[in-house]
């Protein structure tokens, strides 16, 4: 375990820090020292070697297993993607739909996990149910879960497909509960796990996961297009592979002998040829991510996030996102009752380096655990008075 205090302000091992405020982690993460070095040392090795004696295809492995232990699952569960959105389709394109069946979702979702069941409805007759968002007591943009849960108990319901934390409000869903519901019931359960992986804990076993998808570019610190897919195993052979390659059959390497047989395992997903430099650079972060650990950086997000969100109502803006005890994640949004958000973000991005995203007309904050309180006070201090 590698002290969480150590990591904080500290601009050697996160660069970004020396020149900018970043509080995008829900948006592209900048990425630690130690990955941006794993990188290099490939650049250098494939310039000087391409890739004899290198260790790539073996570290890849050590990945597959940090990637399953990060969510409570077997190595042979995880397969190597390009992005959230090509897991979310291996699971869309590789599963038997009739018509009228139901997929039920949120109305806020990031389109990532919305266009693929949409695909789905227009191929195969199959209907996307929405559970809306609503305003709670406290001015909180929330989908309540009984509306999930109801939209759920329709008897055609054949998969729940959810973000775990939502990109615009942040409000994290319940997702034990749903997986319950969805196991009693034998409805799969899909999950768009991006926003919260590297951040917050999760464990497909207690939470009766069938699916889940991430990329590594926002909490778990990667760089862009190296991610992971989950299938449990009892689902991996009745899932079809999106796409077909060199790579899905057993006998990969025995190239001549054209024998069809797709993997057991999940890399029966897996196509071709990695993307090398990508998935070393994600080990790298990952790997830093869970020596932190994932109960300390939860724990220190929670803190920062409840002093920005203190100090922007004592500044009289108003916060958007959930933060009860099981709907709080890494995302801040909120509005000011006076100024537009898009003009403050352009302001805070070319006057003050602070980062911020501008998401559904609101600002955006997520900040990470190496972000210091210092900086929370900064942001907050660059925010015009309403
Ligand atoms: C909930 C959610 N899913 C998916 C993505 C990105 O998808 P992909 O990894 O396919 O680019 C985002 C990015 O903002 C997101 O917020």
């Amino acid at each position: 375990m590698n002290a969480i205090s150590t990591y904080i302000g500290n601009s050697d091992a996160f660069p970004i820090l020396r020149k900018w405020n970043f509080f995008n982690h829900a948006g592209v993460s900048p990425i630690p020292r130690v990955s941006a070095d794993a990188m290099r040392t490939w650049a250098s090795q494939a310039e000087s070697d391409a890739y004899i004696g290198t260790g790539w295809y073996g570290d890849i492995e050590k990945l597959r297993g940090l990637c399953a232990s990060l969510i409570h699952a077997h190595r042979d569960e995880i397969a190597f993607i390009k992005n959230t959105s090509e897991g979310l389709s291996i699971v869309a394109r590789g599963i038997d739909w009739q018509y009228g069946d139901v997929i039920v979702t949120t109305s806020v979702e990031y389109p990532a996990n919305m266009y693929p069941w949409m695909e789905v409805a227009r191929s195969s007759g199959a209907k996307v149910m929405m559970a809306n968002e609503h305003d709670d007591s406290h001015g909180r943009r929330s989908v309540p879960i009984d509306k999930i849960l109801e939209a759920a108990a329709d008897p055609k319901c054949k998969m729940v497909a959810l973000s775990h934390v939502e990109f615009a409000s942040g409000q994290r869903h319940d997702l034990a509960r749903i997986g319950q519901f969805c196991r009693e019931r034998g409805i799969l359960f899909c999950v768009d796990a991006i926003q919260s992986l590297g951040v917050l804990p999760v464990d497909v076993r207690a939470m009766n996961i069938d699916f889940l998808s991430a990329d590594g570019h926002k909490w778990m610190l990667g760089p862009e297009g190296a991610g992971f897919f989950f299938c449990t195993r009892e689902r991996i052979e009745r899932t079809r592979p999106l796409m077909v390659g060199w790579m899905n059959v057993v006998d990969a390497l025995n190239y001549g002998d054209y024998n069809y047989r797709l993997k057991s395992d999940a890399g029966r997903f897996e196509c071709g040829t990695y993307n090398v430099p990508g998935l070393l650079g994600f080990k790298a972060s990952l790997e830093l991510i869970m020596a932190v650990g994932i109960e300390a950086i939860s724990q220190r997000v929670k803190m920062l996030t409840d002093r920005l969100i203190e100090r922007l109502v004592e500044k009289g803006y108003r916060v958007i996102s959930p933060r009860e005890d099981d709907a709080w994640s890494g995302i801040v949004s909120f509005i000011s009752p006076k100024h537009e958000s898009k003009p403050i973000q352009e302001m805070l991005r070319n006057q003050k380096q602070t980062e911020v995203a501008f998401r559904e007309g609101r600002l955006r904050a997520s900040p990470h655990f190496y972000n210091s309180e210092e900086q929370i006070d900064r942001l907050v201090e660059a925010l015009p008075e309403n």
